[in-house]
């Protein structure tokens, strides 16, 4: 699919007086929104990512807690992460495979990692991340819609605490969500999903 294809869906995001109407773009992005693995050089517009953030915490939240929190990735600090990514798959794999994730990271447009608030018993911070992973899909959806691709990201890296460390999370306050890359993409693959009827079971 070419990458020009999802700029016509930018509409959606104009004021809706008539709700009918949008069903159609709506079915469009949420259908139409992959993964990206590959990206365009370009930095992305980081007001894009500012938009997208503001549509993400419309996302549904029990006890209406926001318990999102956003950080916007500087070069810096993404080439601190691509850095501490390597040297772990270094560890595991060699030399060889880590300069290679190096490498990859390095050409990542664009940077930023969401993460959830830890309540003060399970059953809220459950709910918190719940609430999270929602606003994710607004925010991975807005940026659909003004051409811009994600990837969301849970590897290894994201686990180790020095990555805690180079964002300034603390992590007893605040449970990760996601590392994300955005920007224009490259190429856009191919999806499949199961059959409705696989999925659903109805009673009576
Ligand atoms: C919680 C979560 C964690 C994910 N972590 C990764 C990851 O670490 N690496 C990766 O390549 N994709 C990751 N993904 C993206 C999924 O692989 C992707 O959504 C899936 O392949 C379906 O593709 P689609 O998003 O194009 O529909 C993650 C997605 C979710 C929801």
């Amino acid at each position: 699919m070419n990458a020009s294809y999802i700029f016509t869906f930018a509409p959606v995001l104009l004021p809706m007086t008539n709700l009918s109407s949008h069903k159609e773009p709506l079915a469009t992005v949420l259908r139409s929104r992959r993964t990206i693995h590959l990206f365009e050089p370009m930095p992305p517009p980081r007001k894009a990512l500012l938009d997208a953030i503001e549509l993400a915490r419309w996302a549904p939240n029990h006890r209406l807690t926001e318990p999102w929190r956003f950080y916007v990735i500087g070069p810096e600090t993404a080439d601190a992460i691509a850095q501490l990514n390597a040297a772990l798959v270094a560890e595991k794999r060699g030399a060889r495979a880590g300069q290679a994730k190096l490498d990859r990271w390095r050409t990542m447009p664009g940077w930023f990692a969401v993460t959830s608030r830890i309540a003060d018993n399970a059953i809220m911070t459950e709910e918190n991340y719940a609430a999270c992973c929602c606003a994710v899909q607004n925010l991975q959806l807005s940026l659909w819609s003004q051409g811009l691709g994600a990837k969301w990201g849970t590897g290894a890296v994201t686990r180790d605490p020095r990555f805690f460390e180079l964002l300034g999370i603390d992590p007893t306050q605040e449970k990760f969500v996601g590392l994300f890359w955005y920007g224009y993409p490259a190429d856009i693959p191919t999806a499949q999903r199961k059959p409705v009827a696989e999925i659903v079971t109805e009673i009576p």
